[in-house]
């Protein structure tokens, strides 16, 4: 696979590959949803070209890549080299103004991105560029489908979810997966459940809201460029939950410089139960981001490869569901890991 954007998320998928491979007994390592998914492991999983257009990150190898500056991604353990050496790929919309300063544009020159997906023999693109980034998203999702790539789109960036995207990708004969990536231990899915836990019991849940801060480069980005995107795909997911409306708000609100990677979450319930006795939940959740991403993002790629190796293509709707939060068709979450289900295991 290709990377795109060697972020504090690239930096979480590298180390953990390294991680989960280098032990004899990758069982007793914990923190992975499915150690072996569709017959594959972590360690079938093989970076072969990555791109970006940080300084302290291009020309370097990949290992050391995901160290530099401004990454904040908790390290897990040392990365052997990998001999694939990051590329610049054009900024487009890459950099905006809040992390001007903080990206440092490097003056090497464009390389050929399609030709080096070509050659390096990947078979999909993982797209981890800055959710502000549309038009370079956009851009890097051709080149994938002109280097016969499937595409992944981690990003808060509507893809997948876009029936024209899916046409294209589908008359490419390509998969295409996205958008915006759940967490294993994430605000929304723990939002869901709660809500779906009340509801089960009978509560009528009336109000709620979760809002969250961050300290990562691309909460900053957030803040400036997608704040009013990401609330509404994550409310609209939240929303997905209920069976019956309510007055639902979900979305992130700053940036905390100083929490570095991580992530605190906060939670409010209203809602009413037997005999219109009232309730009121407060919760926090603290999390470090870039890690949060990886056992998903590791279930997202075998099963792309699964998809590659049955030749589907367009959007694929069970991969969508199950691990992001804008697919291009919304379900409950228990229907969504029933339908992944099915797929890996070839029933569908
Ligand atoms: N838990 C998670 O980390 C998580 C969960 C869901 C979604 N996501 C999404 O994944 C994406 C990556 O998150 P992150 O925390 O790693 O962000 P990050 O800001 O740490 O990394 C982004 C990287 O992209 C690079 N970049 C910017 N413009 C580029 C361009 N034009 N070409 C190539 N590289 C470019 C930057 O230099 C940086 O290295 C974001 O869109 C985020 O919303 C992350």
């Amino acid at each position: 696979m290709a990377l795109l954007g060697v972020g504090n998320c690239a930096s979480a998928l590298v180390q953990g590959l390294q991680y989960y491979n280098s032990s004899p007994e990758e069982e007793e390592r914990f923190g992975l949803r499915n150690i072996v998914l569709g017959g594959f492991r972590p360690k079938d999983i093989e970076i072969v070209a990555a791109f970006d257009i940080d300084d302290r990150k291009v020309g370097k190898d990949v290992s050391e890549a995901i160290f530099a500056q401004p990454n904040n991604a908790p390290k897990l353990i040392d990365t052997p080299l990998t001999n694939v050496v990051v590329n610049k790929g054009p900024v487009l919309d890459g950099v905006g103004e809040y992390t001007k300063n903080i990206i440092h544009i490097t003056s090497h020159n464009e390389t050929k991105v399609a030709m080096i997906l070509k050659e390096s023999d990947a078979e999909m693109v993982l797209n981890l560029l800055p959710s502000g980034a549309v038009k370079a998203s956009q851009w890097y999702a051709e080149q994938s489908m002109v280097a016969g790539c499937a595409f992944v789109n981690a990003a808060p960036i509507f893809i997948a979810s876009d029936a024209a995207w899916a046409r294209k990708f589908e008359t490419a004969e390509l998969p295409l997966v996205g958008d915006d990536l759940i967490d294993q231990v994430g605000a929304t899915t723990l939002h869901k459940t709660l809500l779906n836990l009340l509801t089960m019991n009978g509560v009528r849940v009336t109000e709620t809201y979760q809002l969250d801060v961050g300290g990562g480069t691309e909460s900053l980005d957030t803040l400036e460029r997608t704040k009013d995107v990401k609330r509404i795909v994550k409310t609209k997911s939240v929303e997905a939950s209920l069976p019956y409306s309510a007055a639902v708000v979900a979305g992130s609100t700053d940036y905390v410089d100083f929490l570095q990677n991580r992530r605190d979450s906060y939670f409010w319930i209203r809602g009413v139960y037997y005999g219109n006795a009232s309730m009121q939940m407060d919760l926090k959740l603290s999390t470090v981001d870039a890690p949060n991403a990886g056992s998903v993002l590791m279930d997202v790629i075998r099963a792309v490869k699964i998809a590659r190796e049955r030749k589907l293509k367009g959007a694929i709707v069970p991969i969508c569901a199950y691990a992001f939060k804008r697919p291009p068709q919304l379900m409950s979450l228990e229907t969504a890991e029933k339908m992944f289900a099915s797929f890996v295991s070839g029933e569908d």
